[in-house]
């Protein structure tokens, strides 16, 4: 589902990535741990297309469902994140001129998909009545799980979350993982999850820890630097 071949990344001659190799399957749910800076926001971001790797010309270090990133065309690039890409940042941020509803069936109109579903991940986002609320009148905790309904209601192939539950109380994080789990098993998705979390960690069928020498799988969860 997605392939990584020797990524690398660096800011200004400072490598940050260094020829991080994986394969991710469908239907895994996968998260990144790793010490505050390592390089876990940047490796989404790449993985999303929000940023380039480091790589020379004709080589692709990010390959999505068989396609090279690196050869698609800005539209290309786009329809590709559109339709096939969901995402869990702090900088995709809710829309404050929409209601919560619209917020949500965004990805569906620019898919070209009926909107019904929209209504249905706010109620399973525990905003069932909040419809037609604006993002103004709702919490922090209920934005994020606005972002994260907008991420999921298209049923894209790969969710990419950075940080998801980081600043919800712990019963909603658990809502919120759970229902990430079971789109997942019900979709066959891939999603990747950085969190700092040990307890949502452990809800992941798998722990890929990043160091300065890449990535890794893990069963033991330590403490990281935050
Ligand atoms: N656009 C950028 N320009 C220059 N340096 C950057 C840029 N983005 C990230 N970095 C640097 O790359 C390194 C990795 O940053 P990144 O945000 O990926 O870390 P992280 O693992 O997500 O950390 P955290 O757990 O604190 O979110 C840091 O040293 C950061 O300063
Ligand atoms: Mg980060």
């Amino acid at each position: 589902m997605l392939e990584l071949r020797q990524l690398s990344k660096s800011y200004n001659g400072r490598p940050v990535l260094d020829r991080l190799s994986w394969q991710f399957q469908a239907g895994e749910f996968v998260s990144i741990m790793g010490d505050s800076g390592v390089g876990k926001s940047t490796l989404l971001n790449l993985i999303a297309g929000l940023d380039t790797p480091d790589a020379a010309p004709g080589e692709s270090p990010i390959i999505v469902d068989g396609l090279p990133m690196s050869g698609l065309d800005d539209d290309a690039a786009t329809r590709l994140r559109r339709t096939r890409m969901g995402f869990i940042f702090q900088a995709f941020h809710v829309l404050p001129h929409l209601t919560l509803l619209q917020n949500v069936a965004l990805p569906l109109l620019l898919n070209g998909l009926p909107t019904a579903r929209a209504a249905e991940m706010l109620a399973a986002v525990g905003l069932a009545g909040r419809e037609h609320d604006f993002p103004h009148q709702i919490s922090g905790g209920q934005m994020q799980r606005v972002a994260i309904a907008r991420a999921l209601v298209h049923r894209p192939a790969l969710v990419l979350a950075d940080e998801p539950t980081g600043n919800l109380d712990p019963d909603t994080a658990d809502a919120i993982l759970t229902l990430l789990q079971r789109e997942i098993k019900a979709t066959g998705a891939c999603a990747i999850m950085v969190t700092h979390s040990q307890h949502a960690a452990k809800k992941t069928d798998k722990i890929l820890l990043l160091e300065r020498d890449g990535l890794k799988e893990t069963t033991t969860v330590k403490p990281f630097a935050q």
